[in-house]
């Protein structure tokens, strides 16, 4: 039966369900909009209970049109997550989020006839050099040949940390490199401003690309601990092509590193290939992968 929101004792038994799954499969089967957004009434549930205990939990999203589900370890393969999807039906097309993408999930995927639709995926650089390796990429120093591709760089950028007076440039630039991706494109002074108090943000750490006083593209890196993050790197569509992400990727890879990261980790939506390209380019493999199943024919869209 379909419930419009979660009484007390079923939400603490959702989350010792979501618990004893990621033990075993070592990923959380419920992001955090599914998580937070459970009594909102944006969400629709199936609980499947087995000798009195929930065996099987599936959280469907009106405002998304996508389905998260999960099987407890012990009961899988008992047909529980069949059964989850076929009553799906009643509401909505199956349009399953497989975070991690093991081999079960496929197959329930498969199983129902469902294909990749969209694939975000988490790479991993790990850091094997001392600072410096990637070149000078800040700077004015004769490359070596093997960082030469690194600081294959237009004369006349200047690479620098952020200063207070560059938000609206870096907002504009920002709105016109992922004008495809609203969620970051829309990025306003006030959200830019939540992020710069939080406790990790570093100005050094942002390091944007300056041509005659002009805002050319930016390199936001995160640090927590040692591992680094390439938060955002974008580029004014007008400098594309010119080797300009790739210069800012190095010298924010630079400032990691000099800043004690073992590994850097980033976030890209799979279908983006010219950003997954740089970053393999650059010693980024993937490390984790989150999919979209959806029905045949139809177009990725969350
Ligand atoms: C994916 C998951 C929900 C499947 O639940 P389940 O109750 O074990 O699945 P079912 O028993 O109903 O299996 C239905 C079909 O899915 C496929 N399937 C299920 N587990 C599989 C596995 N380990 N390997 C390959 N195919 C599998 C099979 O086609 C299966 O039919 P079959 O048993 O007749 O061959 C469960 O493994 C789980 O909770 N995983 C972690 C959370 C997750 O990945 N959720 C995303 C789902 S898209």
């Amino acid at each position: 039966m379909w419930k419009s929101s979660l009484t007390t004792d079923e939400a603490a038994a959702v989350d010792a369900l979501v618990d004893r799954a990621a033990g075993v499969d070592g990923t959380s089967a419920l992001n955090e909009d599914a998580h937070l957004a459970r009594n909102t009434g944006s969400y629709r549930h199936l609980l499947h209970h087995e000798d009195g205990e929930l065996a099987g939990y599936l959280a469907y999203s009106a405002d998304h049109g996508t389905t998260q589900l999960v099987v407890d370890p012990a009961q899988r393969r008992r047909g529980i997550g069949r059964r989850l999807v076929d009553q799906l039906a009643e509401l909505a097309a199956p349009r399953l989020w497989a975070f991690g993408d093991a081999p079960a999930a496929r197959g329930l995927a498969h199983h129902f006839g469902l294909v990749e639709g969209r694939a975000l995926l988490v790479m991993e650089k790990v850091f094997e050099h001392k600072p410096g390796d990637f070149g000078d990429s800040r700077g004015l120093s004769t490359p070596t040949t093997s960082t030469a591709r690194f600081v294959r760089a237009a004369t006349g950028i200047e690479l620098r940390g952020y200063l207070p007076g560059d938000a609206k440039a870096l907002l504009a630039v920002n709105a016109a490199a992922f004008a495809h991706h609203p969620e970051q494109g829309g990025l306003d002074a006030a959200g830019l401003a939540s992020r710069m108090a939080e406790d990790w943000f570093d100005p050094e750490g942002l390091i944007v690309a300056v041509e005659d006083g002009r805002l050319l593209g930016f390199h936001w890196t995160k640090r927590v601990g040692d591992v680094g993050e390439v938060y955002v790197l974008g580029v004014d569509p007008s400098a594309q092509g010119r080797g300009l992400g790739r210069r800012l990727l190095a010298a924010g890879l630079d400032h990691l590193a000099s800043a004690g990261c073992r590994s850097v980790i980033l976030y890209v939506d799979k279908a983006d290939t010219v950003a997954v390209g740089l970053y393999e380019s650059a010693g980024f493999a993937v490390i984790h992968r989150d999919v979209l199943y959806v029905p045949q024919g139809e177009q990725e869209g969350v």
